[in-house]
């Protein structure tokens, strides 16, 4: 006997890494990346409404493997992310993710998706959105420091987002800064490849660090970085993997997504539990200030929360409504009855 076909109530949207890029193409990147950033916004807006837990990480000599829940009480939402810095050497990414969205009264989700390009879009996205209120007014310059998978994301983001008009790129494999020169020809930034970081933030208003490493690092020392500049800290996202030099936080105006996490894996690990933060989202509903004034110096010290993942994949529920950009997979048991599981079993019955 052949089994019985699934029925609505089986069915799950599921966006593929094939689909993922076409809908990148459709809607176009820029346009995708300033959807997103508004999108992030909206829901940094409503803070207070998502439950919220620092990440539930798994760490091993290698990497972390981490979950990112949150809900705003109608829909839940979680993404599955590792952190393998080593991986890049064997051919493999150093961050991979997929995620999904389920309706918080019955549970039931109602979206699986590839997430390694949406947490790239996202994350430029986010680095975006806190540089609306922290960079320099006319910020023209950004600095690129790490030339991987996430950096040409995060220099088109600032272009569609803040208006960067030059990226200055440095990585200490020169392969992977022309890798970067090269994917962002044709794209209206200027490019320069840089052999030092320090020649890198040279002029640069902003300062983007997105380094791998599974230790403290040093990407930049306090003699690098001079008034007024805003740094945008991604890399340092685990406990023991930091980027900046301490000093350096001393000079800044710090802002971070959830201290409850960022104090486990941020640049802030380094510092006394009496350093002075401010949370994003209270800049951004007005609570607090942003940049003051043009010499300040503002560090967002990034590590990637829940809450922004969850609006990249509320909006791509939404944009992958009605198109041909997913696939319906056959993922909860659909029994004819609901406690007759057993019975559906034999659905596949010889
Ligand atoms: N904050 C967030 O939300 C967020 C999101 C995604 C990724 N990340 C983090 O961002 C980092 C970069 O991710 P990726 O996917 O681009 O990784 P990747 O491995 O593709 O690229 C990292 C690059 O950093 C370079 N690098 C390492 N040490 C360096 C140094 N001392 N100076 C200059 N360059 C150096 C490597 O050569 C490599 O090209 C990772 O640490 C990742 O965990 C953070």
């Amino acid at each position: 006997m052949t089994a019985l076909p699934p029925s609505a109530k089986a069915m799950v949207p599921f966006v593929s890494v094939d689909n993922m890029m076409r809908l990148v193409h459709r809607v176009g990147i820029e346009t995708m990346l300033r959807e997103l950033t508004d999108r992030i916004e909206e829901d940094f807006r409503r803070w207070e409404s998502f439950d919220k837990t620092p990440r539930i990480a798994s760490h091993s000599r290698d990497g972390v493997i981490e979950l990112m829940p949150t809900s705003d009480g109608t829909i839940y939402g979680c993404k599955y992310v590792n952190g393998h810095p080593k991986n890049v050497a064997s051919g493999l990414q150093t961050v991979t993710a997929f995620g999904l969205l389920a309706e918080v009264a019955s549970g039931y989700p109602v979206l699986l998706t590839e997430m390694t390009l949406l947490t790239a879009l996202r994350t430029a996205a986010t680095s975006a959105m806190a540089a609306r209120y922290l960079a320099p007014k006319g910020a023209r310059t950004m600095a690129m420091i790490g030339n991987g998978a996430q950096a040409e994301f995060q220099a088109l983001a600032m272009k569609a987002v803040i208006g960067i008009e030059a990226v200055r790129l440095y990585d200490i494999d020169p392969a992977a800064t022309e890798k970067t020169r090269r994917n962002l020809q044709g794209s209206g930034l200027s490019v320069t490849a840089c052999g030092t970081a320090q020649a890198a933030v040279e002029g640069a208003e902003i300062i983007t660090t997105c380094t791998a490493d599974k230790q403290f690092a040093t990407i930049l020392t306090d003699n690098m970085v001079g008034r007024g500049v805003h740094l945008n800290a991604i890399g340092g996202d685990c406990p023991g993997k930091t980027e900046l030099h301490r000093d350096i936080l001393l000079r800044a105006d710090t802002f971070v997504e959830y201290p409850p996490q960022t104090w486990i894996e941020g640049e802030i690990q380094q510092m006394d539990k009496d350093y002075p933060i401010t949370e994003l989202w209270r800049v951004v509903t007005g609570q607090a200030p942003g940049r003051r004034d043009p010499t300040q110096i503002t560090l967002f010290d990034s590590v990637g929360f829940a809450i922004e993942d969850f609006s990249a994949l509320r909006y791509l529920r939404e944009r992958i409504a009605g198109t041909d950009l997913y696939q319906n997979l056959d993922m909860i048991a659909d029994p004819d009855e609901p406690r007759d599981l057993f019975g559906m079993l034999q659905r596949a019955a010889d």
